[in-house]
């Protein structure tokens, strides 16, 4: 993730998380092919693509259509060749092999969402501004919407989620006060969302550093998105469609992502798959951490494929 700002033409930019040190263990060779699998508005992607140089090959990914345009205007006209698709990174194989396009020299997945996606009240991704509680990343291939699940999901299901994919301790206060509301009227947008919840939690609790719905909402996006089984498909995939020598680089915000990372990284080190770059994973200096309030939780890992 990263920060989100709006230019006077319109377009967006982003500030890549750790983008330096992303880079530095990647190491992507001049003229070589590359993957950003989460291209978002293409911050990181476009530090590749100069790495890459003039006669590179940059293949960049993002479930969402609408974060595809807003990175084609930065990176066409770069002078390297450039494919941009629509997509899931954990159907990396099949997008490779549609480009013909057998192995990469690196891959960067960046998780999570952008702050374009989440400051776009129609996507329903945030409680600071109203919309309809939709929260998917492809609206084309995603038939789920957060307002299904909690809507229909029963308390204890609710519950669960909430309490793993938002480690928040007071979900079973929060699934409760779901149920309760809609069994007047159904829950559509995410300022009633935000409101059921705030009244759910004891009064301290909303004195806290970060706003009280966030960890709901953070475990209902990944829930609609399937986001760890994307993960743990894609950490798979990916591995394999890297040449020999070739580097993967994950960016995790959440305890459960960074698990998910660390594993498989540590079974390809023990199979002699892979060798392990990050002993312990990165985390964005103070200094950026100033800069860019959403690269606190960031961590970084990365694994070279040598078998
Ligand atoms: C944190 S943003 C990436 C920001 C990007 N690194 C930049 O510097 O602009 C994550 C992006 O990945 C996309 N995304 C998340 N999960 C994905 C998946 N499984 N496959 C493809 N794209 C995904 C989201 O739609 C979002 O645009």
């Amino acid at each position: 993730m990263g920060i989100c700002e709006r230019t006077d033409q319109g377009e967006h930019f982003h500030i890549p998380v750790m983008p330096q040190e992303a880079l530095e263990l990647l190491h992507l060779p001049q003229g070589g092919v590359a993957v950003d699998g989460t291209l978002g508005l293409a911050g990181h992607a476009l530090l590749m693509a100069r790495a890459l140089g003039a006669d590179g090959h940059l293949i960049g990914i993002d479930r969402d259509n609408a974060s595809l345009g807003q990175a084609e205007k930065k990176l066409s006209s770069l002078g390297l060749k450039v494919d941009l698709l629509q997509g899931n990174f954990s159907t990396l194989d099949k997008i490779l092999a549609g480009l013909k396009v057998c192995a990469v020299d690196g891959i960067l997945l960046d998780l999570g969402i952008s702050s374009f996606q989440l400051d776009d009240a129609k996507r329903g991704f945030s409680f600071k501004s109203d919309g309809p509680l939709d929260m998917r990343m492809d609206a084309q291939a995603q038939e789920v919407l957060a307002a299904e699940l909690v809507n229909t999901l029963k308390e204890n299901q609710l519950e669960k989620i909430i309490s793993e994919f938002g480690e928040e301790r007071f979900a079973r206060r929060i699934a409760a006060a779901i149920v309760m509301q809609r069994a007047k009227a159904k829950i559509t947008t995410t300022k009633i969302l935000a409101d059921i919840i705030l009244r759910a939690l004891p009064r301290g609790y909303t004195r806290g550093r970060i706003h009280p719905a966030t960890r709901t909402f953070q475990a209902l996006r990944i829930a609609v998105n399937e986001e760890l089984e994307s993960l743990s498909l894609g950490l798979e995939v990916c591995f394999k469609m890297l040449k020999k020598g070739g580097r993967l680089c994950v960016i995790s915000f959440h305890s459960l992502e960074d698990r998910l990372v660390k594993n498989k990284f540590k079974s390809l080190n023990l199979s002699l798959e892979g060798t392990i770059l990050t002993k312990r994973p990165l985390v964005a200096s103070d200094e950026e951490c100033a800069g860019n309030p959403r690269s606190r939780s960031a961590k970084m890992r990365a694994i070279e494929r040598i078998g």
